[in-house]
């Protein structure tokens, strides 16, 4: 059994299993992948948004008034981590379709797998906001903490990442370099090969959404 953490949600969900199995085969084509990835970001995502702040709001139904509540404050942000965490982005934003969308463009060397970072393009007032941070794989955790370095600098005060398949060296590194980020994932893998890819693993996750194989 995977050994548990804090600041670690594994959401397990029979569903998630379920796709989760699929996603991982080699055999599963392009499309289905892109689909599954979607399908995992909404499910992951219901649990993962839990911590959401919420403020009371009064509503005249038909009959009376009902006290109810809603999202609080700003909107919050998903930032998908190029590219492949735009694979999940659609996903959640079908539960959060007001959230506004921060870009970060992060590419892993090959040989050194140190992250490089491209781009990034962020929505304004990070630090009143909550963040969500969406990628579907989470190795060395170097483009994470990148990540979570950067959005830090720009003021985030509430963090949470959001991944598909952990490996166990990465979310070492990321809870020793942050101390606040909660981590959600749908599985956490044995270890990484000699070549930083997550075993078992599904293999490249960007490739296998975009179809760069
Ligand atoms: C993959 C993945 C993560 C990163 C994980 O992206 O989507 O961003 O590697 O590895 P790490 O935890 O060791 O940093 P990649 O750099 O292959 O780019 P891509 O999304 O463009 O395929
Ligand atoms: N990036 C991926 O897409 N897969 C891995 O296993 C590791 C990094």
């Amino acid at each position: 059994m995977a050994k548990s953490y804090d600041r670690v949600t594994v959401v397990d969900h029979p569903l998630i299993q379920h796709k989760m199995s699929i996603l991982r085969d080699k055999d599963t084509p392009c499309a289905q992948f892109r689909q599954l990835v979607r399908e995992l970001a909404l499910l992951e995502g219901y649990e993962a948004s839990r911590h959401l702040h919420l403020e009371p709001v009064d509503v005249e139904t038909p009959l009376m008034t009902a006290h109810c509540q809603r999202l609080a404050g700003r909107a919050p942000v998903i930032v998908p981590i190029l590219r492949a965490g735009l694979g999940m982005l659609d996903g959640f934003l079908e539960l959060i379709p007001h959230a506004c969308v921060g870009h970060l463009g992060m590419e892993r060397d090959e040989t050194t797998h140190e992250p490089r970072a491209y781009y990034a393009k962020m929505p304004s007032h990070l630090d009143e906001r909550q963040v969500v941070v969406v990628d579907p794989m989470f190795a060395t955790g170097g483009s994470a903490i990148a990540a979570i370095q950067y959005l830090r600098k720009q003021g985030v005060k509430d963090l949470t990442l959001m991944v598909l398949v952990a490996a166990p060296e990465g979310i070492e590194a990321v809870l020793a370099a942050d101390p606040d980020v909660h981590i959600f994932t749908c599985a956490i893998d044995d270890c990484l090969n000699e070549n930083a890819y997550i075993l078992p693993g599904l293999g490249d996750a960007g490739d296998r959404i975009f179809g760069t194989i």
